[in-house]
């Protein structure tokens, strides 16, 4: 546990590490106050470090979780497809279940049950997502999250060296879309698709940690292979990065925020409440991010969609 002393403020911030390999419980703060430099600073170090950090019990609004992220970093717009946000704080993304069927035009939609990267398909993914928890069910609706880096670690030195020089296509929806093809949100993903190919293994730019980035929520294809050897390969990673030992699982409660750096983790969205008459509601700001460079210095390219900028 890392004990950080802040006097101007009051605030002892303390790290408490819940699992293995990623995931720390952030005790005796208040993200709704200004934060100091050094807290700002020790937060930041550890965000790199355990990948995900839990809050508990902030009594924050829209307001106060923007402000909280500007700390970290420009926050950009909710997301490249979302016209739900609240117009008075443009940067929030609600993960509401309320809202799925009007937005994708299907009945159940539900949560997505793949394993992603918050919007890998842009050419610039989020640094970091801030989400919070608003209306959370009694039971069930956890997510989860896995460390890339240690997904990575763990291959074989033989697999390592034949993935380390690979780049895979990641495209907005994925191979199976949640939505409807001829629902708004559909036409409006068609007319203006994210579509970039990123290196399978991409480093960290602040560690320099090599992380094992693609997941099967945006990661169609392996760029040179047949389909056959492409999905194969595929299979083989996401096996990896679901690998229960990289992972941690986070119960949400009214004023819960998981705040986790885009770049060495995925997550996975609960499948487990959508046969319950329950309602979640979540709300996420995202930091712009950079653009991805493989262990031979050569960046992420685009096929269709531009930078998502932040301010
Ligand atoms: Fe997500």
């Amino acid at each position: 546990m890392t004990v950080i002393d802040n006097d101007t403020h009051q605030q002892s911030v303390t790290f408490a590490p819940v699992a293995g390999h990623i995931g720390a419980d952030v005790h005796g703060i208040d993200i709704g106050q200004e934060l100091t430099p050094d807290l700002v600073e020790s937060i930041t170090t550890a965000l790199h470090r355990y990948k995900v950090l839990f809050f508990r019990n902030q009594n924050i609004g829209h307001t106060e979780h923007i402000a909280f992220s500007r700390n970290f970093g420009r926050v950009t717009a909710s997301h490249p497809y979302d016209d739900d946000a609240p117009t008075e704080a443009p940067e929030i993304l609600a993960v509401d279940n309320r809202l799925y069927e009007k937005r994708f035009g299907r009945k159940a939609a539900g949560y997505t049950s793949a394993w992603h990267t918050d919007i890998s398909a842009l050419i610039n993914p989020p640094a970091a997502s801030i989400l919070r928890a608003d209306i959370a069910p009694d039971r069930g609706g956890d997510t989860s999250w896995t460390n890339l880096a240690a997904a990575y670690a763990n291959l074989p030195d033989a697999l390592k060296e034949f993935v380390d020089g690979l780049r895979a296509e990641h495209r907005f929806g994925g191979r199976a879309p949640v939505w409807s093809t001829d629902s708004d949100y559909g036409k409006k993903v068609a007319a203006a698709p994210l579509i970039t190919e990123h290196p399978v293994v991409r480093v960290h730019p602040v560690t320099g940690e090599r992380i094992l980035f693609v997941n099967p929520g945006f990661t169609v294809r392996i760029v040179g292979l047949t389909p056959r050897q492409s999905d194969a390969v595929l299979e083989l990673l996401f096996d990896e990065i679901e690998n229960s030992a990289h992972t941690v699982r986070f119960r949400w409660e009214k004023g819960s925020v998981a705040f986790w750096d885009n770049r060495a983790t995925a997550h996975l969205a609960p499948t487990d409440v959508n046969h319950l008459d329950v309602t979640r509601v979540l709300y996420r700001t995202t930091l712009e991010g950079d653009i991805p460079v493989g262990i031979d210095g050569v960046p992420s390219t685009s096929i269709s969609g531009d930078q998502f900028f932040g301010s």
